[in-house]
């Protein structure tokens, strides 16, 4: 069984999607902590489940490598043979990266390399581009820069707002992300950097 760690900062609708499918019998996969940064709406979604969280807050840290470093103290007691970042709006120092690499994925709301940053979706209407998408990658030392595990084209329609077009698209990031971690642990899909 291979087990998940994820981490998150904000609502955690798709962390709520991972657990909802985690909680199938056959679902290879088991979320045994969630994280985040702050204190995220979404960590309710975590309690609600019944599965342990712990918060981190960034501004309570003098550097980001202190931060990151408190942040992987906290994952490595839990062991977790993937970790998640599911919507965590914070750039993790290259340290922690090297440490957990490749076992670390990251969802995006963009047709990744395109709208890569926090504002994936803002990004993709200001250029006026006619679709967008959503992707699943391995997470490196660069801004959504690692090896693409899965990606989907999603439309931008007229009269899009960032958030109409965000709605349209959570819904796809989550049926690639339960997928990806589905075929992760069932061997399917073999993660490098
Ligand atoms: C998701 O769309 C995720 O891809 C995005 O934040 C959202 C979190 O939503 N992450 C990024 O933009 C990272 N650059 P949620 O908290 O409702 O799951």
């Amino acid at each position: 069984m291979l087990t998940v760690a994820v981490l998150i900062s904000g609502a955690g609708s798709n962390l709520r999607a991972l657990l909802e499918a985690a909680r199938h019998p056959d679902f290879p996969a088991r979320i045994v902590v969630v994280g985040a940064d702050r204190e995220a709406d979404g960590l309710a979604h975590a309690e609600e489940f019944g599965i342990p969280t712990f918060t981190v807050p960034f501004r309570a840290f003098e550097t980001r490598e202190a931060w990151g470093a408190e942040l992987a103290a906290q994952l490595d007691r839990w062991e977790p043979d993937l970790i998640v970042l599911s919507g965590l709006m914070r750039l993790l120092p290259a340290p922690v990266v090297a440490r957990y690499s490749p076992r670390i994925i990251n969802t995006h709301p963009a047709y990744l390399p395109e709208f890569p940053g926090a504002h994936g979706v803002r990004d993709a209407l200001a250029a006026g581009a006619e679709q967008t998408g959503a992707s699943i990658i391995v997470v490196d030392d660069g801004i959504d820069a690692g090896p693409i595990l899965a990606q989907e084209r999603v439309p931008v329609l007229p009269g899009d707002s960032e958030q109409t077009l965000h709605e349209r698209i959570k819904p796809v990031e989550r049926r690639l992300l339960i997928d990806v971690v589905q075929r992760i642990a069932t061997g399917d899909l073999a993660l490098s950097n």
